[in-house]
């Protein structure tokens, strides 16, 4: 014992005299051996904003023109014939791209009273249309055409005033770019793209806005080593301004997602049903059938408040973060039913907010008694959460372990409430009646329980 201590003091000194221990080489072993910042896991929920030429057609989802040209799918080749004449490409489309109504600073507000501590917005999908001004996307990019505006700066600008984070999601293949496709058709044996477009904007979008989170996506038809990403994140690590801060999720090749990088997102709307070992993020959207905004969507196809708050309630007793996606408007525009429904999450989170942020899993995260109960913790303190309301305003909890010191209250309301041991196992918690507005959003309340084990 005493001998390893001595021998690893020895080491450690020996490293801070060198300088390198705290470089990160470019290959998965040390890559994933850096902890991730803090603010992360304390954030726990954020929004995702899908934005871009999609956005002007509208129809179907994001993946439009892959639907439309390349699955040549039905409904997009009717959609596109009834509307638009003859021979109009996709291209044509970045003109109407006008985003006049975008306010970045109403924007930022409207996260900031939906609860969120971080915001993801799409500087580049699949398409390749970049939302600034990129020195490698000519003529394809929102200050060359279309708004002509540095979309991706002017929002992170608004949202540094109300300390929201930024992250940037970012595209690392281009569906139709003509050196993707000839890398593609020499099996990714060459890199053309990744030297002339990828990497470029990647340094890029880092050194220009030194965000806080990297979203990398689209990586699955070719390795990590095909996009060099390992070289990438060593020196994001190691050199970049936001070496100290910066996270970044695990799409960075095929294969990757869920084994390597920084937080793991796995698959979209990834929800598992115990607890994960490694940090992990939900992302989803409040439309179940797109990420970008559809004119054509309907009531009853997007998420109501309560599922959104099981969804997040769940995915933080998971030891997740909940990233929630709404597709702003191309006039730039979020459409008041998605205001709507964050800022009911806003205001369920003003109340039960203690119990969300910078909580940590407990050793259980479910169980079905009375009622479903999500269990969070901080410190000493266990935090119960339900759904629906038991009859008899009575909760029995099966996994805590009162003592005769047990406290029990409930977020929101002041006083403890009243409770007793179960014969059996646990502890049954009289609620009391509430009337109709004491909770602005009448689902998910949450027990905040002291001295219990
Ligand atoms: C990725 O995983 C699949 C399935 O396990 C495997 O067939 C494929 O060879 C892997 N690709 C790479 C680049 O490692
Ligand atoms: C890509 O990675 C290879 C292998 O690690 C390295 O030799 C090369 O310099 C990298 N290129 C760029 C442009 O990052
Ligand atoms: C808990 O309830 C869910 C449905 O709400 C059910 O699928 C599950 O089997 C139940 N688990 C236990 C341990 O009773
Ligand atoms: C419960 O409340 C009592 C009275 O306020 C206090 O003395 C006691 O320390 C509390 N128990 C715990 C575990 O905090």
């Amino acid at each position: 014992m005493a001998a390893a201590s001595s021998s690893s003091l020895l080491l450690c000194l020996f490293s801070l005299l060198s300088g390198v221990s705290s470089r990160y080489e470019p290959n998965w072993d040390s890559i994933d051996k850096r902890p991730l910042p803090a603010w992360f896991d304390e954030a726990k929920f954020g929004i995702f904003l899908h934005w871009g030429v999609f956005s002007v057609p509208s129809f179907g989802s994001e993946w439009f023109w892959w639907n439309w040209q390349h699955e040549k799918s039905e409904s997009y080749m009717q959609f596109m014939s009834k509307n638009y004449p003859p021979g109009f490409s996709y291209a044509d489309f970045a003109p109407h791209f006008t985003a006049e109504f975008f306010d970045p600073d109403a924007w930022a507000e409207l996260f900031q009273r939906a609860g969120a501590r971080y915001v993801v917005l799409t500087t580049k999908h699949h398409e390749g249309f970049t939302n600034w001004g990129s020195p490698v996307s000519w003529n394809w990019n929102s200050v060359d055409t279309g708004p002509h505006r540095d979309l991706v700066g002017d929002l992170g600008a608004a949202l540094k005033k109300r300390n929201l984070r930024y992250g940037l999601y970012h595209s690392l293949l281009e569906w139709f770019h003509p050196l993707y496709l000839l890398d593609k058709k020499n099996g990714f044996k060459t890199q053309y793209f990744v030297f002339s477009k990828t990497m470029p904007e990647l340094y890029d979008l880092v050194t220009r806005y030194q965000p806080d989170l990297l979203w990398s996506d689209g990586d699955w038809e070719s390795p990590d080593t095909y996009w060099n990403s390992t070289d990438f994140l060593a020196w994001l690590y190691n050199d970049s301004p936001i070496k100290d801060k910066v996270v970044v999720n695990d799409r960075w090749g095929c294969n990757c997602s869920c084994h390597h990088g920084g937080y793991y997102n796995c698959a979209d709307k990834f929800s598992p049903t115990t607890l994960p070992d490694h940090k992990w993020e939900k992302c989803t959207s409040v439309d179940h059938y797109s990420w970008g905004y559809r004119r054509n969507m309907q009531l009853h196809q997007i998420m109501d408040e309560g599922s959104i708050i099981f969804d997040l309630v769940q995915t933080v007793s998971f030891g997740g973060n909940y990233l929630l996606n709404v597709g702003p408007s191309k006039e730039g525009l979020i459409m008041p039913i998605f205001q709507e429904r964050l800022l009911n999450v806003g205001k369920w989170l003003d109340i039960n907010g203690e119990a969300i942020y910078a909580s940590k899993p407990w050793r259980v995260q479910k169980e079905n008694s009375t009622c479903s109960i999500w269990y969070t913790s901080k410190g000493s303190v266990v935090y119960g959460i339900f759904l629906t309301w038991p009859e008899g305003n009575q909760i029995k909890l099966v996994s805590p372990k009162a003592s005769p010191s047990t406290n029990v209250t409930m977020l929101g309301l002041t006083g403890e409430l009243r409770w007793k041991p179960d014969p059996e196992l646990g502890l049954i918690i009289q609620l009391p009646s509430i009337p109709p507005g004491v909770f602005p959003v009448e689902f998910g309340w949450t027990l905040r329980l002291e001295g219990v084990n």
